[in-house]
């Protein structure tokens, strides 16, 4: 009988189609926290309408598709292998067991991610990079951007916690307060290390 721990061929596209685009997100997120906000900075304002829409446009078409299908593929995952294969709870104690609970924790937060993508992210960079490839720059870009970065770094921390979680459903065994502490510590620390650390980043080589 097909059950988690004896998963079929199904799971596993499912998985792979999750993973992939996962990354295709992921990657663009990063991009634009690592790389993007610290080059923004030293660019030429003259130069922005030339480069940005252009780069810009780009990278948040991979970047905000790369989110529906993740969570589309992370949805079905949760509604085949949980609700049609019954694996939300223990079929001898009815308790809800550790691996579900550590994937709706990572849903949720994922969910949120994937909220803030395309209802407060894109809604203001399409503003804010239509007006500018328009040559008719939004009177409101600045409040914009503010608004969009701050929606895009919250992503990028709770990226951690999200990944401890979906990968928890499977490695982390039973859920504790102490065990969600850690890893909320350890992933948001490490998110802000690397964005500390990005714009420290030589640009000679
Ligand atoms: C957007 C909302 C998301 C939903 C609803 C979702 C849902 C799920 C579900 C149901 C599972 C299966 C858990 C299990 O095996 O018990 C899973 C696993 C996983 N997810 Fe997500 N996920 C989301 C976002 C993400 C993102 C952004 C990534 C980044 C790459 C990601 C990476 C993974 C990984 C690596 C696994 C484990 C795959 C495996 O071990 O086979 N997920 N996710």
């Amino acid at each position: 009988m097909e059950t988690l721990a004896n998963p079929s061929f199904v799971d596993l596209i499912l998985r792979w189609g999750h993973v992939v685009f996962g990354i295709i997100w992921l990657g663009h997120l990063y991009f634009f926290n690592l790389v993007n906000v610290p080059f923004q900075g030293g660019l030429d304002k003259e130069l922005k309408p030339k480069v940005n829409p252009a780069l810009l446009l780009r990278a948040f078409w991979w970047f905000r598709w790369g989110a529906m299908y993740t969570f589309l593929f992370g949805l079905t995952l949760f509604l085949y292998d949980y609700i049609h294969l019954h694996q939300l709870t223990d079929a001898t104690t009815g308790q809800m067991t550790g691996r579900s609970m550590w994937i709706l924790w990572a849903m949720l937060l994922g969910g949120i991610m994937w909220f803030n993508v395309w209802f407060v992210i894109w809604p203001r960079q399409k503003l804010i990079l239509g007006g500018m490839a328009a040559g008719t720059p939004h009177p409101d870009a600045a409040k914009l951007a503010a608004t969009a970065g701050k929606a895009s770094r919250f992503n990028t921390y709770v990226s951690g916690p999200m990944l401890f979680g979906m990968l928890g459903a499977q490695h982390l065994g039973a859920m504790s307060a102490p065990a969600l502490i850690v890893t909320i510590i350890l992933g948001v620390g490490f998110w802000f290390g690397m964005i500390k650390r990005s714009f420290k980043v030589k640009t000679t080589v």
